[in-house]
């Protein structure tokens, strides 16, 4: 796919300079060395500049938008109401349970969950990845496991389906953004996956890889972030039993813009953990160089715990924007751990979480 730069759009038509000019800063700071006319279109985490000045970033104005839509594609292949936005096959997953997780939470609805995305693979701006994702082909796939295991293995994702029972968990997810939702997933827990991967003693982190196929992912051709996207997790975080491999939402398997086949979801986590169509599953020794630690360092963290009391650099992290919510609704509190601490805090006792953000 050939993707238009659109260098006649000049960034000011398209963002608040004001955020155009911090997300250039960011892009400067990062060090990538993009072209200029690639600039105008990155949306660096996200966006969330326009936080502070009070806006939310392109596209986040809550259900179903698609302002902006487009920036990476071309304008003219973007579309104009949520609407027009045909989604992808659905195919529903039999067999998976209910469990107990977010009893009680008011769903975000299915259509902003899937075109309301961050997926820089097909696009930077909320609306491309469903867009840009239709021909993804999410089978066959297969996961290789790699690193400090006691042997190299690969498995298919229909084999992976088989390691566990397939549970359905209703989790909040907080991006660093500052917008949340509350999805449906279901999955395994990731601990079954890592116990059939069996890891050695010298695995202290997992590290998880993205595709990055620049045959089928339009944004990889553009050094948005250091491809593939990777991101990582401590071993007894990988091990808590918050912590699933996603194969589906609402019902059914994983829209292409989601994730599908596979993604990992960390719901005390901010959503930029959550590494969609995972190939590769390596065990290490070290802590993983993360793709959004290699772009701000100063901005994203390994751990990036959910923490209302650690601010992002350049914008709040103390409160938050439901999507979904409505153009009127207030932003809400965000919570510690983005409330789920009572499973993971004690991981964290005695770690300094100003300094491991
Ligand atoms: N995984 C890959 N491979 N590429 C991405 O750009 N974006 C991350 C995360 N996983 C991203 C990714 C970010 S910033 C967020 S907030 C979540 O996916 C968004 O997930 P969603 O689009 O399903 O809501």
């Amino acid at each position: 796919m050939i993707i238009q730069t659109k260098a006649d759009i000049l960034p000011s038509e398209i963002t608040p300079k004001e955020v155009f000019d911090n997300r250039r800063e960011f892009i400067q700071r990062a060090g990538f060395g993009l072209l200029a006319g690639s600039v105008a279109m990155l949306s660096n985490p996200l966006n969330a500049a326009s936080l502070s000045s009070g806006t939310l970033g392109s596209g986040a104005v809550g259900s179903g938008t698609t302002e902006g839509a487009g920036r990476l594609i071309g304008r003219a292949n973007a579309p104009t109401s949520s609407k027009a936005i045909a989604l992808g096959p659905h195919q529903k997953i039999a067999g998976y349970s209910k469990t107990l997780y977010g009893a009680g939470e008011k769903l975000t609805s299915y259509n902003d969950v899937t075109t309301y995305n961050n997926y820089y693979e097909f696009g930077t701006d909320k609306a491309e990845p469903a867009v840009n994702s239709k021909l993804f082909k999410p089978r066959p796939w297969t996961v290789s496991i790699e690193g400090e295991v006691k042997k190299n293995k690969v498995i298919s994702i229909d084999d992976l389906y088989k390691l566990a029972p397939l549970e359905e968990r209703i989790y909040r997810m907080r991006c660093v953004e500052g917008w949340s939702m509350v999805i449906p997933w279901i999955g395994l827990p990731l601990a079954q996956l890592i116990k059939w991967a069996e890891p050695n003693s010298n695995a202290k982190y997992i590290e998880f890889i993205s595709m990055a196929d620049p045959q089928q992912m339009p944004g990889v051709n553009i050094p948005v972030l250091d491809w593939p996207y990777t991101e990582g997790l401590r071993m007894d975080e990988a091990m808590n039993p918050l912590a699933i491999m996603a194969v589906g939402l609402y019902g059914e398997q994983l829209p292409n813009q989601n994730g599908a086949p596979l993604r990992l979801v960390t719901p005390w986590k901010y959503g930029f953990k959550g590494a969609k169509a995972i190939v590769k599953i390596r065990f290490t020794d070290k802590m993983p160089i993360t793709s959004w630690m290699k772009a701000g360092p100063n901005e994203y963290g390994f751990y990036a715990n959910v923490n209302p009391l650690v601010e992002h650099p350049r914008w709040t992290q103390s409160s938050e924007k439901r999507i979904g919510a409505g153009l009127f609704a207030g932003r809400i509190k965000t919570q510690m751990f983005n409330g789920y601490t009572e499973q993971v805090g004690q991981m964290y006792a005695g770690l300094d979480l100003r300094k491991n953000f």
